[in-house]
């Protein structure tokens, strides 16, 4: 069997050596070489069993828009509700699938508890990361929740691309699970599995099958510490779908997003709670984000915000204190820091508060991460009010962005966030003039139906004025 050849090439600038070296000759990066195939020796064992002769032999010829017949994708639900919500509505048959996490998160958890409930399918789930009896002590944990005998769920534990398509040969699944791709190693490439090469082989391999078979495939991968999926970035654009399981692993809720998804909004998000027997569908997220009180408390502002689709109410507290040290200290927990930086330079400019000599602290309670600026006003409300020491008042509740000079901007789909501010029982609700509807024209955006009282502003301090006297 001739050898597969591969060769090693510079990340940065593509200059190309025989061999790995530390620092690139052409553009003196360092670290930057990656092996990759040159030539596969076409007398092999085929990877993946078409793939040679059909990819070669099937030339496509230019077609008109018009003309391709249109066909709805088949989906392939399953019973888990927000899993089907943030994959746009069901697994897409020949869909491959990256499920992107830190280790300890919760990946192999759920997937197994998804593989485990699925009675009417065959699941093969690939493990190369533990043993059987390991899988079958986290799968015993998990049936309470996935039915009593574990569905057609199979387990494969083998790290090496070959013997693993030898068996799904065999078996004749109809939806697959890799845990995780970083373990699995081709034959054609000799560097160490979790490699980068690897990593791109053996997702390309599963890729070919995927497509060809119509098996839906879901890759696990770890992410390293600044949020990479390992084996940097190469695998995102690889895949139909990237999902992020995420979530602080003090909290028990865990958070599934959609980053990438060609069937579907990239905004979805799914929200569960890691317990002892599994993970559970948290399908009412404002009720569980919203701390019970029966006093209102100075720096805690509550404010409606959209994820995905999905309206949601949260909670957000801040504390402004006097420095005890020279440099304030700034922090911000499940927000944006330089956001949070800007919001203070706002208030300050604008509104006059002497926040420059101030520690300011600002936190999201559940553990949940927002990029959403209608939580804008909220914030600010929820800064002043502790600087303050004023409560805001009890049932009320914000949605509304900030600009630069001051002005409250008004955010999108604002009925539905007034929609779910009412559902959940507040009284009043902040939003920016802007978002009111226009005299008559509008008339489908009328407020007056909610049950709960419009307050619109134009400005930071006319908010304030109402809220703080
Ligand atoms: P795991 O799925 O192994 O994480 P990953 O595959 O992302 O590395 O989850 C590990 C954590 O989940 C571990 O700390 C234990 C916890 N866990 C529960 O709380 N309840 C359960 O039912 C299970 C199976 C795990
Ligand atoms: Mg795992």
């Amino acid at each position: 069997m001739s050898k597969t050849k591969t060769s090693y090439f510079c990340q940065g600038c593509s200059y190309e050596s025989a061999k790995w070296l530390g620092k690139c000759p052409s553009c003196a990066q360092w670290n930057t070489f990656v092996e990759e195939i040159v030539e596969k020796p076409n007398t092999s064992v085929p990877n993946w069993k078409a793939s040679t002769s059909t990819s070669q032999q099937r030339a496509n010829k230019p077609v008109l828009v018009s003309d391709v017949v249109f066909q709805e994708e088949n989906r392939l639900l399953t019973p888990d509700k927000e899993f089907n919500r943030v994959l746009g509505g069901g697994i897409v048959a020949g869909s491959l699938v990256l499920i992107g996490g830190e280790p300890g998160i919760g990946k192999s958890t759920l997937m197994l508890q998804l593989a485990m409930n699925m009675p009417a399918l065959k699941v093969l789930y690939i493990s190369g990361e533990e043993s059987e009896m390991q899988i079958k002590m986290r799968a015993e944990r998990l049936m309470p929740q996935a039915g009593k005998s574990g569905g057609g769920c199979f387990i494969l534990t083998e790290t090496s691309t070959q013997n693993i398509f030898k068996q799904i040969e065999q078996l004749q699944p109809d939806l697959v699970v890799v845990d995780s791709i970083q373990t699995l190693h081709s034959a054609h490439i000799e560097s160490t599995p979790g490699s980068v090469s690897q990593v791109r082989e053996c997702t390309a391999e599963l890729l070919r099958f995927a497509k060809e078979t119509s098996t839906p495939v879901f890759l696990i991968g770890h992410i390293t510490k600044d949020g990479m999926i390992a084996g940097p970035k190469i695998l995102e654009h690889m895949v139909d779908t990237v999902l992020q399981f995420e979530g602080d692993r003090h909290h028990v809720y865990r958070i599934l997003r959609a980053i990438k998804n060609r069937f579907g909004s990239a905004s979805e998000l799914g929200i569960y709670e890691m317990l002892g027997e599994g993970l559970r569908e948290v399908s009412n997220p404002s009720e569980i984000l919203l701390s019970q009180r029966d006093e209102p408390l100075s720096g805690i502002t509550i404010s409606a915000t959209l994820e995905g689709l999905r309206p949601m109410l949260i909670e957000t507290q801040a504390l402004v204190s006097t420095s005890a040290y020279g440099t304030p200290q700034r922090s911000a927990t499940g927000f944006d820091t330089k956001r949070m930086n800007m919001l203070l330079a706002v208030l300050e400019k604008r509104c006059g508060f002497k926040l420059g000599v101030k520690d300011v602290f600002l936190n999201i309670t559940g553990g949940i991460r927002i990029e959403d600026p209608a939580i804008d006003l909220g914030l600010a409300a929820a800064i002043i009010s502790s600087h303050e020491d004023i409560p805001v008042p009890f049932k009320t509740c914000f949605a509304a962005e900030l600009g630069l000079s001051g002005e409250i901007r008004a955010v999108n789909r604002i009925e539905q966030r007034i929609a779910e501010a009412q559902k959940l029982g507040f009284e009043q609700i902040f939003i920016s003039k802007y978002n009111m509807p226009t005299g008559g024209k509008n008339t489908k955006m009328d407020f007056s139906r909610y049950n709960i009282e419009v307050k619109p502003v134009g400005r930071i301090e006319e908010a304030f004025g109402l809220l703080f006297g």
